[in-house]
């Protein structure tokens, strides 16, 4: 409840300045937080090789440093993903970047892969205590002449100290990187990162853009196949503008929260209809409730994930969302998240 007052106090500043202050703050609070009470072994999901105690995920961007992901464990999330790491440091687009459209729940943010680079997260990912799961999403400088050679280096460097690797190509933030979604650069890629595993697990799962048609979607789907890659996240931010209320809905960058609901379920359904059972998907995108997320689920998502809700509820969401979960399972006679996930596909 401190911590859902805090967030409502933090709404007043201006967007990029509560969200370093979160940061701070949670920072701050990690040593003296308890530990996440233990899920309903309802709520356990096994995929990419791993045991997730609850299949709710904190999404790419919240942390992009690796700062805090051992606190945001103990708030309830079941995995956490930091990133977007670059294999430099860079600064980002100039500010403002980051604009909430509180009358549609939603943000638009043009941040443009801000963080402290490869070595920065290396550090923080050794130095963890680690108590729970935690992805590292990857992606390209802006000032890089070889995107593929970026992805490389940051895989090599991080892909031993996290639990998986995203490989984010889909970004609109930095000019370029949704090229590499097209299926020549995609199978150049995912080539090049499934070589330097070899021998070594380190799931990798691609995050998907939710602007793609279903001609872009067969291509994807084709090359995650023949990849042997892991898993899809679907999807990160769009740049469609569906209507909006909110007076920055004009502004340049990815549209969030609950207008991306359906067109990235949608996409999800998409991509669920064209992969085999054994690849998952991680489904992102307007999650704001546990029906949000049930329905995710019964599309196809073995896990899901969220980052703007969190911006207008507060870190009290992640446990009412797993709570309102198992209702929905209990209601439609599901005897478990595992026994749900596909089943409305
Ligand atoms: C401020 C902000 C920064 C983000 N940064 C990243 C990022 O660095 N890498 C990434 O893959 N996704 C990033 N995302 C996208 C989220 O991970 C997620 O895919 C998207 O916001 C949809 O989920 P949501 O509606 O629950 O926020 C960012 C989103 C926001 C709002």
């Amino acid at each position: 409840m401190i911590l859902d007052l805090a967030a409502r106090l933090l709404s007043a500043l201006p967007a990029e300045t509560a969200h370093e202050a979160t940061l701070g703050l949670t920072r701050a609070f990690a040593p003296v937080l308890p530990p996440a009470r233990a899920d309903d072994p309802r709520l356990e999901v096994k995929a990419l090789g791993l045991s997730f105690p609850n299949p709710i995920g904190l999404a790419a961007g919240f942390d992009k440093d690796t700062r805090v992901p051992d606190a945001m464990l103990k708030l309830g999330f079941g995995f956490v993903e930091c990133g977007t790491v670059t294999p430099k440091p860079q600064a980002g687009n100039p500010r403002p970047r980051l604009f909430r459209l509180r009358e549609d729940r939603a943000v638009i943010n043009r941040m443009g892969f801000n963080n402290r680079g490869m070595e920065e997260a290396a550090r923080n990912l050794a130095r963890r205590r680690k108590n729970g799961i935690v992805g590292i999403n990857i992606g390209a400088n802006k000032e890089t002449s070889d995107h593929i050679a970026d992805y490389a280096q940051s895989f090599a460097r991080l892909a031993p100290l996290a639990d998986y690797v995203t490989v984010n190509v889909s970004s609109p933030n930095t000019p370029g990187l949704r090229g590499l979604q097209n299926k020549e650069e995609l199978t150049q890629l995912l080539a090049t990162l499934t070589q330097a595993r070899a021998g070594g697990g380190h799931p990798i799962l691609l995050k998907i853009a939710p602007d793609l048609d279903a001609h872009a979607l067969d291509d994807i789907a084709q090359v995650v196949i023949a990849s042997r890659i892991e898993g899809v996240i679907v999807s990160n931010t769009t740049i469609a503008r569906p209507p909006l209320k909110g007076s920055h809905a004009q502004e340049t960058g990815g549209l969030s929260g609950a207008p991306l609901f359906q067109p990235s379920t949608k996409i999800l359904r998409q991509m669920r209809a064209r992969l085999p059972k054994d690849i998952a998907l991680i489904g992102v995108g307007g999650i704001s409730s546990g029906r949000d997320a049930y329905e995710k689920i019964l599309a196809g998502a073995s896990l899901v994930q969220l980052y703007t809700a969190l911006v207008y509820q507060g870190p009290g969401l992640v446990g009412r969302i797993k709570r309102d979960l198992l209702a929905c399972l209990a209601r439609d006679g599901f005897s478990s998240v595992a026994a749900a996930i596909g089943a409305r596909g």
